[in-house]
């Protein structure tokens, strides 16, 4: 949706924010490919179809609201995140974003390893059949139990957050008789262009050792000197749903001059340097994010030139995209239920999911886009706010949309690019229940995680 300034007295002013005024699309059944997911298309009917099957038929199946899942999308975007990085660097998929048993099969089959964050999503990855040594566990306050069992189950990194997590980690592997391979995170003091929430990497939030304060440097001091670690790199992430990398030269930048004071004070190079995730997506057509090579090339060559300058072996480069993997793959399939009308001001659009759903909005103002799926129209363009069925009224799935004025209760409709930190950040409030995750692919749909039922609420209700 395009936001620009309307001097001569917009339509819609006195609804939006600061006098912008927000254009109509030109074309209410157009589907842009940036923000949909690569198999979904309208057909001559003017439905919509994902994998090869049209919505309307998925409703039926499966109900609604329905994660629908594109599983060609998510398998083309982990070989290109792949293929970009080739066979010297490693892709981690934050499986923070979504993780399954299916995705964890697919990110194996795809080459790809895997970041946990917790004990549940470690659990996952181990029960799919990922290989411990390709997966690595992150978490500012890991418990004991969660680094017992990484450490027993062979992880290949733990990386460490605290100093009172470097001697549990070193304690419990020492323990168990083994050396646990660790990356130290640090912070890099950058300001990510990007929600306050979900910036990571400057000084004052609770993620890893400072490096402008010396925190970093003591933190590998301290590590080096354990029996039960092998320090093997450094470890920065910056924030979430980022554009521009400008970010991660600095980071970069300031990495590589950790690695070059720890040969200086140390002797030894790290081996490996991990940049973490945090690279944007296509949410509505205003956002123009880059691809894996792009990102890639820019990646290594910061990383190439900064160690050129400190005199520096080219380090084994990381990064952890969760994300600009599952996120586009994904669509969450509506139905409307009551379509009310508020004249003068706008529409507002009722479906059957909501903040439980989808609490991006609600969240962090998280821009969606939305469209009318289970048929075409040809109506009038209408400003509409879509929002769900829960008993607030900050319960906003897309804020500012256009849809078909002739929309009507039965109809379907689809919010594209819900793949990441939709179904993984899903809640139970007002005892909704989480919709089932539905992959497609080739004409065939397949359950991967199914809808919650009444009787799963009742089965942790004790009494
Ligand atoms: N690596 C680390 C250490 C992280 O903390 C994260 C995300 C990632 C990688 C993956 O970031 P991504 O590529 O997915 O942006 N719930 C928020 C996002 C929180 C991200 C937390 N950490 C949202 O819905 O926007």
């Amino acid at each position: 949706m395009s936001r620009s300034a309307h001097p001569a007295g917009p339509r819609y002013a006195d609804v939006l924010p600061e006098g912008h005024y927000v254009a109509p699309p030109a074309d209410l059944n157009a589907l842009d490919p940036r923000v949909w997911s690569r198999t979904v298309s309208r057909g001559e009917d003017g439905a919509v179809s994902v994998g090869g099957l049209d919505v309307r038929v998925l409703a039926e199946e499966f109900g609604t609201p329905a994660y629908i899942l594109d599983e060609d999308d998510f398998r083309a975007r982990c070989r290109a995140w792949r293929d970009a990085f080739g066979d010297e660097a490693d892709v981690f998929y934050a499986g923070k974003a979504f993780l399954s048993r299916a995705v964890v099969r697919w990110l194996h089959e795809e080459g790809l390893n895997l970041d946990v964050c917790s004990a549940g999503e470690l659990a996952t990855a181990l029960a799919a059949g990922m290989p411990a040594e390709r997966i690595a566990l992150h978490g500012n306050n890991k418990t004991t139990d969660e680094i017992r069992r990484a450490v027993e189950s062979g992880v290949g990194r733990i990386v460490l957050d605290s100093f009172q997590e470097i001697a549990r980690v070193a304690h419990i592997a020492e323990r168990l008789g083994r050396r646990q391979r660790v990356q130290i995170r640090v912070t890099v003091g950058v300001e990510a262009h990007t929600h306050e929430f979900i910036a990571t990497a400057h000084e004052d939030q609770k993620f890893g050792f400072s490096l402008a304060g010396g925190q970093a440097a003591e933190a590998v001091r301290r590590a080096l000197k354990l029996d039960g670690l092998e320090v093997v790199g450094i470890h920065s992430h910056i924030g979430s749903q980022i554009f521009d990398t400008s970010g991660f030269e600095v980071a970069a930048h300031r990495v590589v001059g950790l690695l070059a004071q720890i040969r200086d004070e140390h002797g030894v190079q790290l081996p490996e340097i991990d940049l973490g995730g945090g690279l944007g997506i296509a949410y509505t057509s205003e956002d123009d994010p880059r691809e894996p090579h792009e990102i890639a090339r820019s990646l290594r060559a910061i990383v190439t030139r900064e160690c050129e300058s400190a005199d520096l072996a080219v380090p084994r480069l990381s990064v952890e995209p969760g994300r600009a993997i599952a996120g586009p793959t994904t669509l969450t399939l509506y139905e409307v239920g009551t379509v009310k009308e508020l004249p003068g001001l706008r529409t507002y659009v009722s479906v059957d999911g909501g903040m439980s759903d989808n609490i991006r909005t609600a969240l962090y103002d998280a821009e969606y886009s939305v469209a009318l799926v289970s048929r075409g129209s040809t109506a009038e363009p209408m400003l509409a706010r879509v929002v769900g069925k829960h008993c607030e009224s900050g319960d906003i799935v897309v804020r500012d949309a256009f849809l078909p004025a002739d929309l009507a209760p039965g109809d379907l409709i689809a919010v594209p690019a819900t793949g990441a930190y939709c179904r993984s950040m899903a809640s139970n409030y007002n005892h909704a229940l989480r919709p089932p995750v539905v992959a497609v692919t080739g004409g065939e749909a397949r359950v991967i995680v199914r809808r919650e039922t009444e009787e799963d609420l009742l089965r942790l209700d004790v009494g």
